[in-house]
C-alpha cells in the first residue's frame, strides 16, 4: 500500500486529512483529544509538532506540542 502524501503520524498511520476532519468536526483544541480519538501522537511523539500545527491552523490558537 502506498504511503499517503499527507501522512502525519507514522506510528499509527494517520493522515493530515483525518486529523483535520476530527479537529473540525469535534472541535478539538488539544493534542490529547486527537490522540484519544485516533491514537496519532501517542507513540514516538515525533508527529506532535505537526498535530499542534494542524490544530493551531484550524482554531487560530497556539498549541504546545509537548503538552496534552
Ligand atoms: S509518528 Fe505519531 S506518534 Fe510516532
Amino acid at each position: 500500500m502506498p504511503v499517503p502524501l499527507d501522512l502525519v503520524c507514522r506510528c499509527f498511520f494517520v493522515t493530515e486529512s483525518e486529523i483535520t476532519e476530527l479537529v473540525t468536526e469535534k472541535n478539538f483544541t488539544s493534542i490529547g483529544e486527537v490522540t484519544e480519538a485516533c491514537s496519532a501522537g501517542g507513540g514516538c511523539g515525533s508527529c506532535r509538532p505537526d498535530i499542534a500545527q494542524i490544530i493551531s491552523t484550524i482554531t487560530g490558537k497556539e498549541v504546545d506540542p509537548f503538552s496534552d
